[in-house]
C-alpha cells in the first residue's frame, strides 16, 4: 500500500543504487518540489549531495532565510548560497517588458548556477543533478500536441555540453499532494511543504514597471501582510495562490489624516485552481479582504489604494506578467 514512508524507503534504495559513492548537485528554489526532492536525496546519500541556492533578491520576505536556516537545520544538507541580488538588479535596471524580464532572469540564473556547479565540480567531481520534476510536469512536456507558448517559463535546464549530469528525479511519479505528504514525513516544516506555488522569476513579474530595490521592498511588505492574514484566517488551503501585484508606474490621490497622498496601488490576486491551467478568482470573505486592505494602507507608506482582481483564467493569467 501507498504510504509516504514506503515511498521514501523505496526511493532511498533506488537513489543509493543509482549514485553509489558519487557526487550529486541540486538547485534549491525555495519551492516545495526542489525542497522535498533534495531532502529525499539527502536522506539517501547524505554528504554526497550539495545544494545550491541562488538568492537573486526577488523572493518574498523571509524566504531566503527559510532556506538558509530552517531548511538546513531540518535536513542537514550541505548548502552553497550565491548572493547575486546586485547582479540581478543591475541587469534588470530600467527593464519594463515582461518577456525581457523573464529572459534576463532565466539567463542570469543559469549563469550563476553554472558558475557554482563548475566551482564545486573542481572540488568534488559532480555526476548527478537532482530535479524536482513531478508527474504532471512529465505528462505536460511529453504530450505531443504542445500548448501555445504564452510566457517563457524559467526552470533549471539547458546546461552547457561540458557540464553534463545524469538526472535524479525522485518525484517523477508523484502528484503535488503526495510530494507534500512525503515532505512532511521527512520532517520539513509546514511553512515549506504547504507553500503556495511561486514563479521562478519571483517578484519581478509582480511589479508592473521597472524593478528596483525600493519597489521590491514595498511589494514585499504588502505581500507579507496578505500572507499573514490569509494564514490567520485558516483559508490558506482553499487558495491556490495569492499574488500581490504592485502597479509601480501608477499613482492615485488619497487622503490620510489631514494630508493628501499620492501613492501606488497594489492588486490582490487570490485564485482557486486545480492545476494552474485554469483558475477562478477566490471568493475570500469581505472581512478578510478589508483587514488586508486596512493593514496594507496603514503599514506600507507608499501604498494608498488596494484593489481586488476579479478575473478568471482565461482570459486573465494568474500572474500579471
Ligand atoms: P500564469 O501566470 O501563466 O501562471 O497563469 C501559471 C502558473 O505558473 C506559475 N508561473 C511560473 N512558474 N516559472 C515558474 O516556475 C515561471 O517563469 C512562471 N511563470 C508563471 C504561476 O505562478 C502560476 O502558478
Amino acid at each position: 500500500t501507498w504510504t509516504p514512508g514506503n515511498i521514501i524507503d523505496d526511493q532511498v534504495a533506488r537513489i543509493r543504487e543509482q549514485v553509489g559513492d558519487r557526487q550529486v548537485l541540486c538547485a534549491l528554489s525555495g519551492g516545495v518540489d526542489s525542497a522535498v526532492a533534495a531532502a529525499l536525496v539527502q536522506r539517501a546519500i547524505g554528504d554526497q549531495l550539495t545544494c545550491v541556492f541562488v538568492d537573486h533578491g526577488l523572493l518574498r520576505a523571509g524566504e531566503a532565510a527559510q532556506v538558509e536556516k530552517d531548511y538546513v537545520a531540518v535536513t542537514n544538507v550541505r548548502l552553497v548560497v550565491k548572493n547575486v541580488e546586485e547582479q540581478f538588479l543591475s541587469h534588470l535596471k530600467g527593464v519594463e517588458d515582461p518577456e525581457q524580464k523573464r529572459k534576463i532572469i532565466g539567463r542570469e540564473f543559469i549563469r550563476t548556477f553554472e558558475a557554482a556547479a563548475r566551482e564545486l565540480d573542481a572540488e568534488r567531481h559532480i555526476e548527478f543533478l537532482v530535479q524536482g520534476t513531478l508527474y504532471p510536469d512529465v505528462v505536460e512536456s511529453g504530450g505531443g500536441t504542445g500548448t501555445a507558448n504564452i510566457k517563457s517559463h524559467h526552470n533549471v535546464g539547458g546546461l552547457p555540453d561540458d557540464l553534463q549530469f545524469a538526472l535524479i528525479e525522485p518525484l517523477r511519479t508523484l502528484f503535488k499532494d503526495e510530494v507534500r505528504a512525503i515532505g512532511k514525513e521527512l520532517g520539513l516544516p509546514d511553512e515549506i511543504v504547504q507553500r503556495h506555488p511561486f514563479p521562478g522569476p519571483g517578484l519581478a513579474i509582480r511589479i508592473i514597471g521597472a524593478i528596483d530595490r525600493e519597489r521590491l521592498d514595498i511589494l514585499r511588505a504588502a505581500d507579507l501582510i496578505a500572507r499573514e492574514e490569509l494564514a490567520a484566517s485558516g483559508l490558506d488551503r482553499e487558495v491556490w495562490q495569492f499574488p500581490v501585484v504592485l502597479l509601480a508606474d501608477v499613482r492615485s490621490v488619497g487622503v490620510q489624516g489631514d494630508g493628501r497622498t499620492y501613492g501606488h496601488p497594489v492588486v490582490l490576486r487570490p485564485v482557486s485552481s486545480e492545476d494552474a491551467m485554469t483558475a477562478d478568482w477566490s471568493r475570500l470573505p469581505y472581512d478578510l479582504i478589508a483587514k488586508i486592505s486596512n493593514r496594507i494602507t496603514n503599514e506600507v507608506r507608499e501604498v494608498n489604494r488596494v484593489v481586488l482582481d476579479v478575473t478568471s483564467k482565461p482570459p486573465g493569467t494568474i500572474e500579471w506578467e
